[in-house]
């Protein structure tokens, strides 16, 4: 089956995301707070992963079903071991019309130092680094784990020096614990082949506490960015892309808002999720997946899983950023919601 797939909305998929690992070696208070993620908590054992072959095999069916990009999320990617194999393997892939997919990995960046050459080795097209301050007393209080900002951005220079044109830099922005960085991050990385992205802090998961007064818009972050360094905005490069792009008036590179919040992009999202156990997830908010490990394990042809595959695609009807605000706080918190670091960003 191949050809492009649509869901109820006309959405096609080209997106994967895929989460290698639902262990982290930090404890961002916005994803996994010490007090939930702590020594007993109880991540996946090994068996329950998806193994490279069958990660593999589900990246090879959905590039055959139309998808253009491969995200490597988590959890951390870069704790999960021999990570720089699986690149290779999903940079061997090759659609229909011989074109291969792009690869690209979200990472804490903590790790950079060690893997950013094999990774770029085995054919990574691009990196994301999350940094949300370059205060160290602040970034070591935000990851909590007391990891220095330094080794993070010594972990962006290896990249660079390894071979990437320049990195997308997330930056989580919550009001009253990082918004006074705005500024300052804007300012470091002007004038730097790197893309920094603000993004709203969103109501994923269970356990970060979110509220409406935490959100800063995205914008206040362009307004306060540009009473310094004027701002233009710029078509977006993509359809279906997360981030609204704006420039530097005075050529100084681009930076990008990510407002999942107050302007939501689920009108031509194009993403799909695959959870670390192997469950397909149609929305970042779905409250169930689709179990494709189950499917793969009973020894199913890849016809059957392409079929599979295309039917929960074009049974999608998911727009949750859209429906949120018109939710009460009552009706969202009793929505079941899936932990970011299991289904990936
Ligand atoms: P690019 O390919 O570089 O545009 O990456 P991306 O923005 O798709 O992925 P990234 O992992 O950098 O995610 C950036 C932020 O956007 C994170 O906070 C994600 O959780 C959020 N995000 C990504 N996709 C979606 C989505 O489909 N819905 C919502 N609500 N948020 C998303
Ligand atoms: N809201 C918005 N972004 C988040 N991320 C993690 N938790 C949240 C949240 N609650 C970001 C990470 C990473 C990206 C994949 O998602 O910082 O950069
Ligand atoms: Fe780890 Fe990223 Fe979650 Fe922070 S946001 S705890 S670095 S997965
Ligand atoms: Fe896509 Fe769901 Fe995010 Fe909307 S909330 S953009 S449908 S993942």
């Amino acid at each position: 089956s191949t050809g492009l797939l649509l869901d109820r909305r006309e959405r096609p998929l080209r997106d994967l995301r895929i989460s290698v690992t639902d262990r982290c070696n930090f404890r961002c208070s916005y994803c996994m707070p010490k007090a939930i993620f702590g020594r007993d908590y109880a991540f996946l054992e090994h068996d329950q992963l998806l193994s490279f072959d069958e990660i593999e095999r589900i990246a090879r069916i959905a590039v055959d079903s139309g998808v253009h990009k491969l995200r490597l999320t988590g959890g951390e990617p870069l704790l999960r071991r021999g990570i720089e194999e699986l690149v290779a393997r999903l940079s061997a892939l090759r659609a229909p019309d011989g074109t291969r997919p792009e690869i690209a990995l979200t990472t804490n960046g903590s790790a950079l130092n060690v893997k950013a050459q094999a990774l770029r080795d085995a054919g990574l097209d691009r990196l994301t680094v999350s940094l949300d301050s370059l205060d160290d007393a602040l970034f070591q209080r935000m990851n909590d784990v007391r990891f220095p900002v330094s080794r993070v951005l010594a972990g962006i220079d290896a990249a660079m020096a390894a071979g990437f044109d320049g990195v997308k830099l997330n930056m989580v922005v919550k009001r009253g614990l990082n918004d006074h960085e705005i500024l300052p991050m804007a300012s470091h990385f002007k004038d730097t082949p790197h893309t920094l992205r603000f993004i709203e802090f969103m109501d994923v998961g269970t356990s970060n506490g979110w509220r409406m007064e935490d959100v800063v818009p995205s914008a206040e972050v362009v307004e306060r960015i540009s009473a310094v360094h004027p701002l233009e905005p710029l078509e977006p490069a993509t359809l279906g892309e997360t981030a609204q792009r704006w420039r530097y008036a005075d050529g100084g590179g681009e930076i990008g808002v990510i407002s999942s919040v107050t302007r939501a992009f689920c009108s031509t999202c194009n993403r799909a999720r695959i959870s670390t156990d192997g469950k397909l997830f149609t929305c970042l908010f779905a409250d169930e997946g689709h179990d494709l490990r189950a499917l793969l394990r009973s020894g199913a042809d890849d016809e059957t899983i392409a079929d599979a595959l295309a039917g929960i695609w074009a049974a999608r009807d998911d727009r949750y950023s859209e429906i949120r605000t018109n939710l009460t706080p009552e009706l969202r918190a009793a929505r079941k919601r899936i932990e970011m670091s299991y289904i990936g960003g």
